[in-house]
């Protein structure tokens, strides 16, 4: 049995200066679960208990190469060298620019930020200013940060679909009222949706945000002719698409999604990926559009353009552009993929996997859901009872079910034939628990 004194302990007294104990309300998994990490080492993290895990959240993505990848970490030392920010431009600006304009085609022009929230913040502006129209579009299951213009959520599992639409509510409190009338919403995968959308509000919607594998909603996909019909759609309308790539960028493909679904976006943000874990973030996208900034667009930060997380950019770049990382990336998630599957086969347990094999989702139902809504009819509560047993035996994935796994560099054969292990333990102490509790509740 795992011990948890210590981040118990700890929990107690971080509650007692931090709301929830942590930094981010992801991070807290109740006040006896909550995970507070040590270190982490390639694929594995270790808890202040001294717990190992091999990990399938890296941080939500960032850690492609593996934690504390020492050619990123002594790119970053020297990036500390330069002296951290100036409130000057420096000279690495110019060549992290110009490789992802090389990976990326969209990505004409490019402008710093520092975390995805912000960059698909200044997208959403950008676009404003360039179309003149202040509303968008954001599908039903997607996330793009926390800022108020997209804290706003369709509310499917108290759903009845006899009642129309689902509610869209905002995300918590202290969002304001006045923000829901920019925020417009449809399903994945229903163009007619979006049509019928910019038919009606056309006038008002200067920009389609989307992230075409949901890399919140378990990577549910969409499909190659929506995103081809979507970008066709958006120029009859003059709305601008923004293909969010916080988390595919530079991961699915060394052009991100739009490489992978032959569609160009007109603007697009990146973060996740593109440094290791380091804190930077971009938005880029043609050039006509972005010379808005800085043009009557206000673009900035005291923080953008840091000389430490350049630096670990053009490092992660260049290995992710210049190697076969991501290649080996996608390997090591097929061959998930098929254990996992064996091992729920073998069980008759009814399964799929969405998404790209590097950030992979994984359902239990036949068939993956083609939209957020088809979501529910997955059995997600077979996941929910299983993610804290993979927790117990040592194997990081998200408490919750719209989160995919995601594949890093780091995870090698020995971690497969771990994770199978005790995925194949975490799946008979699952089931035998449900069919425990279904024998209570029938002689009870
Ligand atoms: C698609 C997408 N966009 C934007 C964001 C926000 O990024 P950040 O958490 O760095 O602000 C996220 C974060 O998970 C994301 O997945």
């Amino acid at each position: 049995m795992r011990s948890l004194e210590k981040s118990n302990l700890h929990f107690k007294k971080a509650i007692s200066k931090l709301p929830l104990g942590v930094s981010s309300n992801f991070r807290y998994w109740g006040d006896d679960k909550t995970i507070f990490a040590k270190y982490g080492k390639g694929a594995r993290l270790w808890d202040i208990d001294g717990n190992e895990y091999i990990d399938y959240r890296l941080a939500y993505g960032p850690a492609i190469l593996g934690y504390a990848d020492p050619r990123v970490d002594a790119a970053a030392r020297a990036g500390m060298d330069v002296g951290g920010v100036f409130a000057l431009a420096t000279e690495m600006e110019y060549s992290v620019a110009r490789r992802i304009s090389r990976m990326v085609p969209a990505a004409e022009l490019v402008r710093f930020s520092n975390s995805g929230t912000e960059a698909v913040m200044a997208a959403l502006r950008i676009a404003r200013a360039y179309t003149g129209k202040d509303g968008h579009i954001v599908l039903e299951g997607g996330y793009h940060g926390v800022f108020n213009e997209v804290l706003w959520y369709s509310e499917i599992e108290e759903w009845d679909p006899e009642d129309g639409d689902p509610e869209v509510l905002p995300f918590g409190e202290g969002i304001p009222q006045v923000t829901k009338r920019l925020f417009h919403t449809a399903p994945l995968n229903d163009a007619d949706a979006i049509e019928d959308l910019f038919r009606k509000h056309g006038n008002k919607i200067g920009a389609f945000l989307i992230e075409p594998i949901m890399g919140n909603c378990c990577g549910i996909e969409a499909t190659e002719e929506y995103m081809k019909a979507v970008r066709e759609i958006c120029d009859r309308y003059d709305v601008l698409l923004i293909i969010d790539e916080v988390k595919t960028g530079f991961r699915v493909a060394r052009g991100g999604a739009q490489e992978l679904y032959g569609v160009r976006a007109d603007l697009c943000t990146f973060a996740k990926s593109m440094a290791n874990g380091y804190p930077i973030s971009v938005v880029a996208g043609r050039e006509d559009i972005m010379r808005c900034v800085g043009n009557g667009v206000v673009h900035g930060g005291t923080f953008t353009g840091h000389s430490i997380s350049l630096a670990a950019a053009d490092k992660t770049l260049e290995i992710l552009d210049e190697t076969n990382a991501l290649q080996s990336i996608n390997n090591y998630g097929e061959r998930l993929r098929a254990g996992l599957s064996e091992i729920l086969t073998a069980r008759g347990i009814d399964h799929c996997f969405a998404g790209h094999p590097s950030m992979s989702g994984l359902f239990f139902s036949s068939e993956a859901p083609g939209d957020y809504r088809a979501w529910v009819d997955s059995d997600y509560e077979f996941y929910d009872a299983l993610a804290p047993e993979m927790h117990e035996l040592g194997i990081l994935i998200e408490p919750d079910s719209r989160e995919p796994w995601f594949m890093c560099e780091a995870h090698d054969m020995k971690c497969l034939d771990e994770t199978l292990d005790k995925f194949a333990r975490a799946v008979d102490i699952t089931m035998n628990k449900i069919a425990d509790k279904e024998r209570k509740k029938r002689t009870a």
